[in-house]
């Protein structure tokens, strides 16, 4: 059954506990991203895994192999379970950081940015008429190869990752909308049923809980959906 993610987009720790501690038992993994992160710090993630709380911090590292493994050491120490890495950096940073987190975290690679369209790959790297279906997948081998745990990837992806890389490397999947609720700036969106039932593993969901008159409320009914 997918797990679901509670993104905490907040600029600073006392708002982002404070939902925390609104959702009590509904929420379990939640997620930490550069803006909490860099206002907040560690002890923010810190504050959560010493409470039980499950962390997926999405720092998306990029960098030479043995800047990222001090990154990949460093969120382990944290008690993070999911850290995110781009594709990008490359097969010797993948395996590196791979290495790095085996046995202590699982690590989660960043094929291509949804907010990325056709025109970014020929400017970004040269290649021009790319499809961003099949370029996702490239990535996605590669992380599979280089030994991550997974991908993100929007739900329209998750079918053919899970078919073409196997069922057991992980997808996990933001742009979660329930049916009739704001899409807000998400450009692809899919509900937590159909997500669910495309084989994402993880559901990355933030406004539609936490800008919800009743965010606990809101994290049940979707985790019912997703069931
Ligand atoms: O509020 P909403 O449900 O749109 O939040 C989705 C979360 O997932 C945000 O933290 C956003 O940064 C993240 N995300 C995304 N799309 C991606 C990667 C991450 O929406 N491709």
């Amino acid at each position: 059954m997918a797990e679901i993610i509670v993104a905490l987009d907040f600029a600073s720790a006392d708002d982002a506990m404070s939902m925390v501690d609104l959702l009590g038992t509904e929420g379990d993994f939640y997620k930490v991203g550069l803006e909490l992160y860099t206002r907040a710090g560690p002890e923010i993630v810190r504050s959560l895994t010493q409470t039980g709380r499950r962390v997926f911090l999405d720092l998306k590292l990029h960098d030479i192999p043995n800047t990222v493994v001090g990154g990949v050491s460093a969120a382990a120490a944290l008690g993070v379970e999911l850290l995110t890495v781009h594709c990008s950096g490359g097969r010797a940073m993948l395996e590196a950081a791979a290495d790095a987190a085996a046995g202590r975290l699982g690590l989660i690679g960043v094929t291509l940015l949804t907010s990325l369209a056709t025109e970014d790959i020929e400017a970004v790297w040269g290649r021009s008429g790319a499809n961003i279906g099949d370029e996702v997948l490239r990535l996605g081998a590669l992380a599979r190869e280089a030994g991550l745990s997974g991908v993100v990837a929007s739900g329209s992806e998750v079918a053919r990752l899970k078919s073409e890389l196997g069922a057991d490397f992980k997808v996990v999947t933001p742009g979660i909308r329930p049916a009739g609720s704001d899409v807000a700036d998400q450009a692809r969106v899919v509900t937590p049923a159909a997500a669910a039932a495309s084989g994402s593993d993880y559901l990355v969901v933030g406004r539609p809980v936490t800008r919800a008159e009743d965010p606990a409320a809101a994290l049940r009914a979707i985790r019912e959906e997703a069931a």
